[in-house]
């Protein structure tokens, strides 16, 4: 069949039957018995392999009816489903007519084909900060056709960068602080080693960032990365910034609120409070000891209101004290470490004396 019937064939709407009829002269296969017998992939894409047919509607929006072949191939799909599959309610010509306002409209209605095959997916996004957001009636929020495609689906999980590019379409402003962050260069060098948006937000049951839980267990998902030696060797960073947030008194009382201790009345200072979220840099070279303090009494300041310069002092950074840098701090520690252990041997022995005068003197 050559070009010029397809295309033909597209323009005709309700008169198909008659123009069919004139066709039927010069096609050797018959259309109508190709279309009607055939739903095969081949058979629907005898019409949509053609450019320049849309989709109108009411509102003046459209869509276009071309399914690039190639593309549909090589999707996760190409080769494992077939049209029908997806579209069930197609199955003649002219199709069924569905009302749709416009565009957005057909796209959300289509979105729900995906949940009877990956229905574990569907269920997970229903816990998502994003269809919260839809279900407000903000239509702009993503479905899965708006992350994953329709007919052009790949891997989603590579390459990595194309993660945060789907993310982009919608957050371009974070996206472009977070491509000037010391996570965002390295990612744009493919670095394995740093967070992409979902790393720290999830993709499918992604929790709201202004629920209280995601503030008080985010350090958690800091810490995965900042507390793994391996992974932290090859930067040459302190691993150690774990354990000191949590032996100090904003990660001790963050801990026990994030274990369920009830809720904090005011907000307590947590890793992104100090370091910022999207727009993270590093400290490497980048300040002397001045501006380094400046800037972390600047931070107290954002909570503890008009507290002296010296305040900072309060706060031991990352670094476990050590004779040198918190004298008083350690040894408090080691008095504690001296006698914690001498306490609990004392007790045992106390018990085990005890134990032997009950058997020997009865
Ligand atoms: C004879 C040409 C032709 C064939 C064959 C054909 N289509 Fe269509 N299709 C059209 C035209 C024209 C439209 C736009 C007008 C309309 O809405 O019916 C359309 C619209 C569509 C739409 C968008 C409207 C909607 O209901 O969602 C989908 C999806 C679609 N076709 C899928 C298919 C599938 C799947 C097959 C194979 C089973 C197929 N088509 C076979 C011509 C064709
Ligand atoms: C994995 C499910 C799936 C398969 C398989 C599938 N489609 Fe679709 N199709 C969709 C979804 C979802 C939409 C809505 C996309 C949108 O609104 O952007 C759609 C939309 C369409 C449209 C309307 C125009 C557009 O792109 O929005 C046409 C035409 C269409 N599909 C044809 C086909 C043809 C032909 C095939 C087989 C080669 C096919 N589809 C296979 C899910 C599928
Ligand atoms: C009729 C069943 C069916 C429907 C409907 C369907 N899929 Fe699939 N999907 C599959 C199959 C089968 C695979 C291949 C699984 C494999 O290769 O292990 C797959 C694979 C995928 C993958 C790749 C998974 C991976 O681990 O790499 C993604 C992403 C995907 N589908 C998204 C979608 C989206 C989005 C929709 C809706 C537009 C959709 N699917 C609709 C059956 C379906
Ligand atoms: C906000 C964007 C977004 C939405 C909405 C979304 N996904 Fe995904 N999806 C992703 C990303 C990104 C990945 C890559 C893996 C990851 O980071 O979890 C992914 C992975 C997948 C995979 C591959 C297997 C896996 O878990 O890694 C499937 C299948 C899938 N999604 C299906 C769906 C379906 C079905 C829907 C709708 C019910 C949907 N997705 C909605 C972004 C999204
Ligand atoms: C199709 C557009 C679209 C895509 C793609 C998209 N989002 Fe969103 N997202 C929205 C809209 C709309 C909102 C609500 C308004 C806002 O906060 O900007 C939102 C809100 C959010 C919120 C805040 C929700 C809240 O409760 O305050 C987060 C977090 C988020 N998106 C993360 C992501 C991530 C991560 C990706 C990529 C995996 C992504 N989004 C992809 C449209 C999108
Ligand atoms: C290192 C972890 C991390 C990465 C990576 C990350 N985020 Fe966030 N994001 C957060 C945290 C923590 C918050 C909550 C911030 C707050 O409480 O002020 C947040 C808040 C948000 C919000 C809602 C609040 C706002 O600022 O509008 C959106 C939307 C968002 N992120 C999108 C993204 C996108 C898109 C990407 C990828 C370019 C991304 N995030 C990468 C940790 C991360
Ligand atoms: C997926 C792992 C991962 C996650 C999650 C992550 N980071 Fe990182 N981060 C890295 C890696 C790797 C580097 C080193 C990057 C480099 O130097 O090129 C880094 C660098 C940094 C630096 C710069 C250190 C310096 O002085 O050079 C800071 C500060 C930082 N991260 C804070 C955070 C905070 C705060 C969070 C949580 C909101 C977080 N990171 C989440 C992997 C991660
Ligand atoms: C009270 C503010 C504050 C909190 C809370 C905080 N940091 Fe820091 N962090 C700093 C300052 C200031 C520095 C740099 C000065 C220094 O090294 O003493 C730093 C340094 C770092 C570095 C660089 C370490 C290196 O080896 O150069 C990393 C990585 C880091 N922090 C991650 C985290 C993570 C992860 C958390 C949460 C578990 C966290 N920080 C909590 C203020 C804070
Ligand atoms: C995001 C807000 C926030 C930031 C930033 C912050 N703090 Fe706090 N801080 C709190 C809250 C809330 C408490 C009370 C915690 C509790 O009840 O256990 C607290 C408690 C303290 C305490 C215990 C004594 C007291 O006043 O209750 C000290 C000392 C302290 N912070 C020092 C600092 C220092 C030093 C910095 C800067 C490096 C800092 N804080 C940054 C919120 C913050």
């Amino acid at each position: 069949m050559d070009r010029r019937t397809r295309s033909q064939k597209f323009r005709v709407r309700q008169d198909w039957i008659v123009a069919m009829g004139m066709a039927l002269a010069v096609v050797t296969c018959l259309p109508s018995q190709a279309w009607s017998g055939d739903r095969s992939n081949e058979g629907c894409l005898m019409c949509h392999s053609e450019k320049g047919e849309f989709l109108k509607f009411a509102d003046g929006s459209k869509k276009s009816l071309f399914v690039d072949k190639a593309q549909w191939k090589k999707s996760v799909h190409g080769g494992k489903l077939s049209c029908t599959d997806c579209h069930r309610e197609i199955s003649d010509y002219p199709h069924q007519k569905k009302k749709f306002e416009d565009a957005r409209d057909y796209t959300l209605a289509r979105a729900n084909t995906c949940q009877r095959c990956h229905y574990a997916h569907y269920t997970r996004v229903l816990d998502s900060t994003h269809y919260e957001i839809l279900k407000s009636g903000m239509r702009e929020a993503p479905t899965c056709v708006d992350c994953h495609g329709a007919h052009d689906i790949h891997d989603p999980r590579t390459p990595r960068l194309g993660i945060n590019a789907r993310c982009a379409t919608c957050h371009s402003e974070i996206s472009d602080t977070f491509k000037q962050s010391v996570h965002g260069k390295a990612l744009l060098e493919n670095n394995p080693d740093v967070p992409v948006c979902t790393d720290c937000h999830g993709a499918h049951s992604m929790p709201s960032p202004s629920d209280s839980k995601f503030r008080l267990t985010s350090f958690q998902m800091c810490a995965q990365c900042h507390g793994d030696e391996e992974r932290m060797k090859k930067y040459d960073l302190n691993t150690a910034v774990l354990s000191t947030y949590l032996d100090d008194f904003h990660g001790s009382s963050n801990r026990l609120y994030a274990m369920g201790a009830g809720k904090p009345t005011k907000p307590i200072a947590t890793c992104s409070d100090c370091h910022g979220v999207h727009n993270i840099s590093s400290f490497k070279g980048s300040a002397t000891k001045a501006e380094a303090r400046a800037r972390v009494i600047k931070t107290c300041r954002t909570c503890h209101a008009e507290v002296p310069d010296s305040f900072a002092d309060a706060w031991l950074s990352h670094y476990e004290p050590t004779f040198e840098t918190a004298p008083l701090v350690w040894g408090v520690k080691l008095g504690y470490r001296v006698l914690i252990p001498l306490i609990m041997i004392g007790l045992v022995l106390h018990i085990l004396l005890h134990l032997w005068r009950l058997k020997t003197h009865r």
